[in-house]
């Protein structure tokens, strides 16, 4: 059983991602730490803590930074996931899991601690709460078992951001913290659009979710449906499965190609928020990105597999 923590913004994607991890025997969810993103901090907290209250998730949650390291945000991106982050559907008045007393990034410096070598945090958000932990103890990178993220558009076909032609949501949100985490000596797995464009939940499968998959199925299906709008607008019928991909990719990481180089993140400018690796099998002249820490990007996924292990865990 692998303990998680997982780091996120629900945000409809993310809702499916938790209660699929939820869902596994495989994974233990050890916390439940939310950001700013998909909408503002106090939205997304209280959907984490709806979520959590709802469907019996017993980890603490906690609320995690409401703003980037340095970059100004814009509005949440309501046209994506709703007002409420939730596709614009009402929650009932279940009751909402407490909230940890501990800002997010110290829940996760106080977990790793508590639980060395063992965890694996799950970041399908901006990565804000990973650099603030960073910054306040940096042995935490000994700590972690690894991390792995949903994030990143490394144009392995092209370029391919869903923000700008190179940025993706979750990095180009705070690219400085995407940067301090990339660049930290643990191992991070990354998981960008350059597979999950590929991996798509049509609408048979959301079908099948709310036939089959009880009360959390039905909900998925339910908060998706203006997700799947969305889509729709540049011909995707279906969702990308974004941030399950994540999970997935903790549950069975043989079902994606990673290669191995380090990675920095473009922080200003016209290709902000773009994420770059380096080819380890290139050779370069000496220069800035000589000692640093290699780590996984995803290239191929097996997507097929990765929905029906989601749909059937669900
Ligand atoms: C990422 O951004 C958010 O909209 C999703 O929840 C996902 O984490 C995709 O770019
Ligand atoms: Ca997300």
């Amino acid at each position: 059983m692998t303990p998680i923590i997982f780091d996120t913004d629900p945000g409809v994607d993310d809702t499916a991602a938790l209660l699929f991890a939820h869902a596994h025997p495989a994974i233990e969810i050890a916390a439940i730490t939310t950001v700013f993103g998909n909408a503002d901090i106090e939205t997304v907290t209280r959907n984490a803590a709806h979520i959590a209250g709802r469907f019996g998730i017993g980890a603490p949650v906690a609320r995690g930074a409401g703003v980037a390291l340095r970059r100004e945000s814009g509005p949440p991106p309501a046209h994506v996931h709703g007002d409420n982050g939730l596709g614009n559907v009402a929650l009932p008045a279940t009751p909402l899991a407490p909230i940890d007393p501990r800002p997010a990034h110290r829940l996760i410096i106080d977990l790793v601690r508590e639980r060395p070598g063992e965890i694996e945090i799950v970041a399908v958000g901006r990565m804000t709460n990973l650099a603030l932990a960073l910054a306040e103890a940096p042995e935490i990178v000994d700590l972690v078992a690894g991390i792995t993220i949903m994030g990143g558009a490394f144009g392995v076909d092209g370029p391919n951001g869903n923000v700008t032609p190179v940025a993706e949501a979750n990095i180009i949100g705070d690219p400085h913290a995407a940067d301090i985490v990339f660049t930290a000596p643990w191992r991070v797995r990354m998981i960008g659009l350059d597979v999950t464009r590929r991996t798509i939940i049509t609408p048979e499968g959301f079908a099948r979710l709310r036939a089959e998959g009880g009360a959390a199925g039905a909900f998925i299906a339910d908060v998706s449906e203006h997700y799947m709008g969305f889509h729709a607008r540049f011909g995707v019928t279906g969702c990308y499965v974004h941030d399950s991909s994540a999970i997935a990719a903790v549950i069975a990481p043989e079902l994606f190609t990673f290669r191995e180089g380090p990675v920095r993140v473009v922080a200003e400018g016209i290709a902000e928020g773009q994420t770059i690796q380096r080819d380890p099998a290139v050779f370069y002249p000496p220069g800035a990105w000589d000692g640093m820490p290699s780590q996984q990007v995803a290239v191929e996924v097996k997507a097929d597999a990765v929905v029906a292990l989601m749909l059937d865990t669900l």
